[in-house]
C-alpha cells in the first residue's frame, strides 16, 4: 500500500489541502481569497497571508472529513516551500511544520512550480522516462526537461519579463476588461479573427536560436497591442476588439506552442504535459492538442481544476518524492519566494 501523503499549497492566494496515495486522489479541498483581491486589480501579499491563516484549519478539516481520514492515518506531509509569495508561504509551512512535529510525521517541502507538471500524474497516470512539461500561469511560464519528477528536472526555458497569464491581464485592463482578464480575452478571441492584427512573435527569430531558443517575452506584445489601440483610438475608429483579443491570443499561443513542440523535438520526447492556471486558455489548449497529433506527439492536459493552484498538485509531488524514498526535508529550511526549478525539494 503506497504512503498517504497530506499536501498544503498556500504560494499566493489559494489554500489548499489534498490527500494523495500513490497516484490516486482522495480529496483536494481549496479556499481561495481571489474576491478579495479583485477590487485592487491584483494580488495584495497581506491580504493573502491573512485569508490563508483564516482558511488553513477549515480547509484542513474538511479535506479529511470529505476523505474519511484523520490526522493519524497520513503518513508523510508535502507543502509548497517556493516559489510564491513569502508572506502567504510563511503561512502555509509553519502549519505544515507545525502539523509534522506534533504528529511526528516526516515533512517534505516541494517546488510548486513543478507540482503543475507532477498533478497530471494523478489525472493521466505516472509519468513515462521522459516528459516536457510547459508550466504557464499568472506567475510563471517555464518549459521544463523532466527526467524524473521527484529528482531530475531542468529549465530549458522561461520568460525573460511578463509570465502568459499577466501579459492576458495587463491587456485585459488595457481593453478595460475586469480583472483578471485572463478569461475575458480568451472569450472574446473566439468570436474574433486570429489572422485580423499581425502581432509580433518575439525571440522566434533565427538570430535568438542560441541563447533564447526557450524563452519567452511578451511585454512587446503588451506594447504591441497597446500601440495598435491607440493608433485606431486617436484615428477615431472603433476597436475590433474580438479581432484584437484573437490576434493578440494567436501570437502567444503561437509562440508557446512553436517553442515548446521545437524542444520535444530536440530532446526526442514525445510526452507533453501543460498545466498552471494559463492552460485553462482555449487558444493554447486548441493550438497545442493540434500540432501536437501533427507531430506525434502525445499532449497531456489536466481539467483546468488541477491546472490552478491546489493540494493536489503538492500531494502529487509529495506522493512522488516519497515514493522515490527521499529523505524528509529537515525542519529548519527556510521558504523560498524564488525558487529555483532545478530544486525539487526543500
Ligand atoms: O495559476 P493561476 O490560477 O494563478 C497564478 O499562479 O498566477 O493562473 C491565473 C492566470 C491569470 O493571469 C488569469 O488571467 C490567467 O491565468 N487565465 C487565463 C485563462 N484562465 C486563467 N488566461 C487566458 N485564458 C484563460 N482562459
Ligand atoms: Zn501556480
Amino acid at each position: 500500500m503506497d504512503p498517504l501523503v497530506l499536501g498544503i499549497e498556500s504560494t499566493c492566494d489559494e489554500t489548499g489541502v489534498a490527500l494523495v496515495q500513490g497516484t490516486d486522489l482522495l480529496v483536494d479541498v481549496t479556499a481561495s481569497s481571489m474576491d478579495e483581491h479583485a477590487r485592487f486589480g491584483g494580488i495584495v501579499p497581506e491580504v493573502a497571508s491573512r485569508a490563508h491563516l483564516e482558511a488553513f484549519v477549515p480547509t484542513l478539516e474538511e479535506a479529511l472529513s470529505r476523505a474519511g481520514k484523520s490526522l493519524s492515518d497520513v503518513d508523510a506531509i508535502a507543502v509548497a516551500a517556493g516559489p510564491g509569495l513569502v508572506g502567504s508561504l510563511t503561512v502555509g509551512n509553519a502549519a505544515a511544520k507545525s502539523l509534522a512535529v506534533a504528529l511526528g510525521k516526516p515533512l517534505h517541502g516541494v517546488n510548486h512550480v513543478i507540482g503543475h507538471a507532477a498533478v497530471d500524474e494523478l489525472v493521466h497516470g505516472e509519468f513515462p522516462e521522459k516528459v516536457m512539461a510547459l508550466v504557464v500561469s499568472g506567475g510563471h511560464t517555464s518549459l521544463l526537461k523532466i527526467d524524473d519528477v521527484a529528482t531530475q528536472v531542468t529549465e530549458l526555458g522561461h520568460t525573460l519579463d511578463d509570465a502568459a497569464g499577466e501579459a492576458f491581464d495587463k491587456v485585459g485592463r488595457l481593453l478595460e476588461l475586469p480583472y483578471p482578464g485572463g478569461p475575458h480575452i480568451d472569450r472574446l478571441a473566439r468570436e474574433g479573427d486570429p489572422t485580423a492584427i499581425p502581432f509580433p512573435r518575439a525571440l522566434t527569430a533565427p538570430k535568438f536560436q542560441e541563447k533564447h531558443a526557450y524563452d519567452f517575452s511578451f511585454s512587446g506584445l503588451k506594447t504591441a497591442v497597446a500601440r495598435w489601440v491607440e493608433r485606431e483610438r486617436d484615428a477615431g475608429r472603433e476597436i475590433p476588439i474580438n479581432d484584437v483579443a484573437a490576434s493578440f491570443a494567436d501570437a502567444v499561443a503561437d509562440v508557446l506552442v512553436m517553442k515548446t513542440l521545437n524542444a520535444c523535438r530536440e530532446h526526442g520526447i514525445d510526452t507533453l504535459v501543460i498545466g498552471g492556471g494559463f492552460s485553462a486558455n482555449s487558444q493554447l489548449r486548441e493550438m497545442a492538442t493540434r500540432r501536437g497529433e501533427e507531430a506525434g506527439i502525445d499532449v497531456r492536459i489536466p481539467p483546468i481544476r488541477y491546472c490552478t493552484d491546489n493540494g493536489a498538485m503538492i500531494a502529487a509531488l509529495g506522493s512522488a518524492v516519497v515514493r522515490r524514498g527521499l529523505a524528509p526535508s529537515s525542519l529548519g529550511y527556510g521558504v523560498d519566494s524564488s525558487m529555483p526549478l532545478t530544486r525539487v525539494v526543500a
